[in-house]
């Protein structure tokens, strides 16, 4: 196996940090990738805003739902979609931005925020550091925005925590290969191994938490999709520019 594929697949969240700080260097070499990666029309659709201040950090696991990993990691970053140098570009060459009326600029936006992360995270944990995806970027949105100054255009997708790890929790079972590996056509039949999942993450969860998680997949993601948990999205596109048709 090669390093690289080792780093993935030895992949797990971490929500618990020890103090050490990480370095700029560090910080140098995860944001070098997030540049790296592929991006949609070479328009390099992302920003990351870096925070080691500890009040600021403290508002931000507060307006994440309350997430005490973020405040006490040394490093929170948020990933942004950002359309604001395209408009920049716009404007420098007389064109007008249709863009952001599309829901095309969610999907350009959010791929490739999806791609520069990854790199990000292989990157980090290929130097011995730990992290954690904070969706809950979207949880308080707009009081986020006002927090960091983020311009219009410009709306936060994911935070992602990182820090030197305290524990390694246990690597999270996946679902079955089968159940997202179609080959040639989509094959539907996917009751049985979803069953077969929930199996394995209500084993899994009970063991990480000493019998107090006991719910299997299907039963966790019902609980979430049931509701739309995070309710500002459409408010914090709307306030950043973006004007769907
Ligand atoms: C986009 C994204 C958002 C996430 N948001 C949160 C979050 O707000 N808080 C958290 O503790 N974990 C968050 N996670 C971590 C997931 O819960 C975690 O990746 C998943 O349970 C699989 O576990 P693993 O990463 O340990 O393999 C997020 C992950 C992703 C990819």
């Amino acid at each position: 196996m090669n390093k690289l594929y080792e780093t993935l697949l030895n992949h797990r969240s971490i929500r618990s940090y020890t103090d050490q700080p990480v370095s700029e260097q560090e910080l140098n070499l995860i944001i070098n990738s997030v540049q790296a990666a592929p991006s949609s029309i070479n328009g390099q659709q992302v920003s990351v805003i870096s925070v080691q201040d500890r009040e600021t950090k403290e508002k931000i696991a507060e307006l994440t739902g309350n997430q005490p990993w973020v405040a006490h990691a040394p490093v929170f970053l948020l990933f942004c979609a950002d359309f604001f140098r395209a408009k920049i570009a716009a404007e420098l060459n007389g064109e007008n931005l249709a863009i952001t009326e599309s829901l095309e600029s969610i999907l350009v936006g959010a791929t490739d925020v999806g791609l520069a992360m990854g790199n990000a995270i292989a990157v980090a944990e290929s130097l011995g550091l730990g992290i954690v995806p904070i969706g809950g970027a979207r949880n308080k949105p707009l009081e986020l925005i006002e927090l960091l100054g983020i311009p219009e255009y410009v709306f936060p997708v994911s935070g992602l925590v990182v820090g030197h790890p305290a524990d390694l929790s246990a690597k999270k079972p996946r679902l079955p290969q089968k159940a997202i590996w179609h080959k040639e056509r989509y094959d539907t039949d996917l009751e049985g191994l979803i069953k077969e999942y929930d199996q394995t993450i209500s084993t899994y969860m009970k063991k990480r938490t000493n019998g107090k998680e006991t719910r299997g997949w299907s039963q966790e993601i019902s609980s979430f999709y049931n509701h739309i948990y995070y309710t500002e999205v459409r408010q914090m596109l709307e306030q950043q520019g973006y004007d769907f048709k």
